[in-house]
């Protein structure tokens, strides 16, 4: 037991079926029906294999992409053919979350066999707006169709998706309700990295924030200065242009526009605010990046033109930001500098993360986007830790007890082991 949690160690798992939620969640490519990024797959498998090397018949449950953002919402097949070439096993792939198919195949299971159940969030319990509007108990979760139609079948249900740790959704907190349950491998070692370096984060800590997940850059902004952890918050993304924007800076029109659009107006007055407390914590972009007839332009706040979209840090901030990384002791990231996609907008992203690649301090990245930016500047080996949750890492470092910690936690009292 660690943190109040049972550990897999605590169980026999031999014969044993195990209904096991991970956070396999990627970007998908939908012609070729691949996945872009594995990284997720890659720090499950560990778990996965442990579980059926003991003999346990382990039944995967994950979501894919979200109800309210449609991009990646698909099926879980390619994700099975992946998880099966990393453990060397054949994982099977059931085209069922909850129905008969799914209930027959996991009644029909060997020791030691492993399938991997369709998206948890083509049920509409699982999903993110069921969650947000109906505000479900744990005990009410544990009586959703999706629990109280596989709890029956399982004899242990393992989570191992800190990534989604955030997340209040049945498969993620209803289980505990109803069996013994674990943390996975995975879950325990973010659980324990993350809560050691904020602990006593070696000063100056600086964090990097940017992307477009804007409560998630906010929300982690205030945490850690509030707290004292950071020494400096480096901003660049949407975060620093609706700062920018907030403190009268110049960042164009059609900049603005987006941020309206967006319906992020809510964050003007609350990055004013949080500008006016900190001002000497918060460093905001000295000049930012833009594209003008195919070819990329820099402009300062001074000199931003009337219909200008920044979508990058300029050069001078990228000189600034990648000095302060390089005399941190301690460097948090979420959220990439610009659109890193798009040649014409990557170089502050791209700066950046080869600046955390070189520095002596030590290096954290959470979040998607920003694990998908350090694998493409090939820089994934030179960091200190890179955390699978983007917005559970966020908001585990506010100090909440997330959701699915509590429910692992009422689990443990609730099924002690003998
Ligand atoms: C993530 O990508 O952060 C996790 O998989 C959780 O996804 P969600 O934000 O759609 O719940």
């Amino acid at each position: 037991m660690r943190f109040g949690i049972n550990t897999i160690d605590e169980f026999e798992l031999k014969g044993k079926t195990v209904l096991c939620r991970a956070d396999l969640n990627q970007p998908v490519d939908r012609e070729t029906d691949t996945l872009k990024s594995t990284q997720r797959i890659e720090a499950f498998a560990p778990t996965l294999k442990e579980l059926s090397d003991a003999g346990a018949k382990v039944v995967v449950m994950a979501h894919q992409g979200s109800d309210i953002e449609y991009q990646n919402f698909y099926c879980t097949r390619p994700h099975a053919k992946v998880l099966s070439s990393l453990i060397g096993k054949e994982v099977t792939w059931i085209e069922d979350v909850c129905g008969p198919t799914a209930r027959e195949a996991i009644a029909g299971m060997k020791d030691g066999e492993v399938i991997l159940l369709d998206n948890v969030r083509f049920c509409s319990e699982e999903q993110t707006l069921f969650e947000l509007k109906l505000k479900l108990t744990h005990e009410e979760q544990a009586k959703t169709q999706v629990v109280s139609k596989l709890a029956p079948l399982g004899d242990l249900y393992v989570c191992d998706a800190f990534a989604a740790a955030h997340r209040d959704q049945p498969t993620l907190c209803g289980f505990e309700q109803v069996l013994p349950s674990a943390m996975g491998r995975l879950f325990e070692k973010e659980y324990c990295v993350i809560s050691e370096l904020m602990e006593q984060p070696e000063k100056p800590c600086v964090f990097v924030l940017g992307g477009s997940k804007i409560s998630d850059a906010f929300i982690m902004m205030e945490t850690v200065l509030k707290s004292g952890s950071a020494d400096k918050v480096l901003t660049g993304g949407l975060a620093g242009n609706i700062l920018l924007h907030a403190t009268g800076k110049k960042i164009g029109q059609k900049s603005i526009d987006f941020i309206y659009q967006k319906n992020y107006e809510e964050y003007i007055p609350k990055a004013a605010a949080l500008y006016e407390k900190y001002r000497e914590k918060i460093v905001l972009p000295a000049d930012l990046g833009g594209a003008e007839n195919g070819s990329r332009v820099e402009y300062t706040p001074e000199q931003v033109p009337d219909d200008f979209t920044a979508i990058d840090i300029g050069r001078k901030t990228i000189r600034i930001y990648c000095e302060e990384i390089a005399k941190a002791k301690t460097v948090f990231v979420n959220g990439p500098m610009g659109v890193f996609e798009d040649s014409l907008s990557e170089d502050g992203t791209k700066s950046v993360f080869e600046a955390l690649g070189k520095a002596e301090g030590y290096t954290v990245v959470g979040g998607g986007d920003s694990v998908t930016a350090a694998k493409k500047y090939k820089v994934t080996d030179q960091l200190g830790y890179v955390c699978t949750g983007g917005g559970a890492l966020i908001r585990f470092l506010t100090g909440e007890e997330l959701p699915v910690v509590k429910a692992l936690r009422h689990a443990a009292k609730a099924f002690p082991v003998s």
